[in-house]
């Protein structure tokens, strides 16, 4: 157990992201929702508990963007943020008007702009040509091998920008850029945006004297009903959510599922004798180690009610989806990892992909993705086995993350 609280969780903390899996257990149990901080140091109500996490994240009092609350200053702290990390005024809007940043009609404008590019027919027709990109990624593997650095981050990152039409020659350029914009080195997040806003201007720019059959061409032509076209900026912020939210997300489900089945044989025969069984897989996979473990913060614009605390208009509150997946009121025997679990209801019966109007836009994707690197992993390399006993976790706040996955093949 790592944090207590009498002095309330902190995303920063290095002992939390240590232990991605129970580091919530006491605070879910005794203060389920409980003041903490959030990643820029001011004060955040953590909300544990499956039952209350689905409740600020359908309730559309609690809103993403801090402009949307009143009387607060949420604004001025995240302005502040952004300095601290090198972003420069100019790339804040770049920043601050993501799908994921906005609420109310504003969201509902971006998200049905992009659900017209972002369709189940493009994803669907993509699974053979998913397929073929692990097939050639194995293709190159032998011996011993970092799992992560050679298939669970090339895979996706290959995949996101054939969707978007980013060109093959680019995509270590993308790769680069995205762990840069992650990072909380100074002075590396604010390079990468700026990198990233300028080569995405310009590939827009190209797209629009050559379309082509790709999700950007796709953007610059979806228009709502009422020719409520995207602007650029918004276009430009669209590729940078899709392709960071796409990737490193992605790339942890795959590493983060690829060891719970080396350290679960008994659940990996399972699937070996029933593999139609997969897709049930992945979706306890990422109930029992998805990658996301908080969901973005919200803000209160009024006074809400969450598990008997109230929380004041102009609070922020951080919603933990980790903790929520492993809550015992909402799964019999929740820390065991179990093939066949099956969700309850409707839907995924977990919050990893979030809940809400901002529920992963690219749930779909990333579960095709999670299911055909895994299970096209474990059919080439039957034997494949464990190097380390004890694995390192990468120190990026909020995310699940393996620094590396070093297996021995055959
Ligand atoms: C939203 C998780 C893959 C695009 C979200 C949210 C979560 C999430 C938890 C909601 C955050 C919140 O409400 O604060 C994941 C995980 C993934 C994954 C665990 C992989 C295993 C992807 C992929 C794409 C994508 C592949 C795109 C290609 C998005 C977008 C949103 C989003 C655009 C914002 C939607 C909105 O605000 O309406 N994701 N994601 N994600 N995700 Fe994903």
């Amino acid at each position: 157990m790592t944090t207590t609280p009498s002095t309330g969780p902190n995303i920063l903390d290095p002992a939390l992201i240590a232990d991605p899996r129970g580091g919530f257990d006491l605070v879910r149990e005794e203060a389920p929702v409980v003041l903490g901080r959030s990643a820029d140091g001011t004060p955040a109500w953590y909300v544990t508990r499956y039952d209350d996490v689905r409740a600020v994240l359908g309730d559309p009092r609690f809103v993403n963007s801090p402009v949307s609350t009143a009387g607060t200053d949420a604004v001025a702290n995240r302005d502040q943020m952004f300095e601290m990390l090198g972003i420069s005024r100019e790339f804040v809007p770049y920043m601050t008007s993501s799908i994921l940043d906005v609420d109310g009609i504003d969201h509902v404008r971006l998200r049905k702009l992009v659900s017209r590019a972002f369709t189940v027919r493009r994803i669907n027709a993509l699974r053979p040509r998913v397929e073929e990109i692990a097939a050639a990624l194995l293709d190159g593997l032998d011996g011993s091998v970092d799992l992560i650095s050679e298939f669970a981050y090339p895979l996706p990152i290959t995949v996101i920008c054939e969707l978007v039409g980013i060109p093959e020659a680019d995509r270590p350029l993308w790769r680069e850029m995205g762990a840069a914009s992650n990072s909380i080195a100074p002075g590396a997040m604010g390079t990468a945006v700026r990198q990233m806003v300028t080569y995405t201007h310009d590939l827009i720019d190209q797209r629009r004297a050559q379309p082509a059959d790709d999700l950007l061409t796709d953007l610059i032509r979806a228009q709502d009903e009422d020719g409520d076209q995207l602007s650029d900026v918004e276009m430009v912020t669209m590729v940078l959510a899709l392709v960071t939210a796409g990737h490193e997300t992605t790339a942890n489900l795959i590493g983060n599922g690829a060891l719970a089945l080396l350290t679960h044989p008994d659940q990996l025969e399972t699937l070996r004798r029933e593999p139609e069984l997969w897709p049930t897989a992945v979706n306890e996979l990422m109930r029992w180690c998805g990658p996301v473990q908080i969901a973005q913060l919200r803000y209160a614009s009024a006074d809400v009610e969450v598990g008997g605390q109230v929380i004041a208009a102009g609070e922020a509150v951080q919603a933990v989806l980790v903790s929520a997946n492993q809550d015992p009121r909402a799964y019999d025997e929740p820390e065991r990892l179990d093939v066949t679990r099956r969700p309850a209801g409707r839907g995924d019966g977990h919050v990893g992909f979030g809940h809400g109007i901002h529920y992963c836009l690219g749930a779909a994707l990333a579960k095709q993705e999670g299911e055909v690197a895994l299970r096209s992993l474990f059919d080439r390399f039957p034997a494949m086995a464990l190097e380390a006993a004890e694995q390192t976790w990468a120190a990026v706040p909020g995310m699940r993350q393996l620094a590396s996955l070093p297996v021995k093949l055959r």
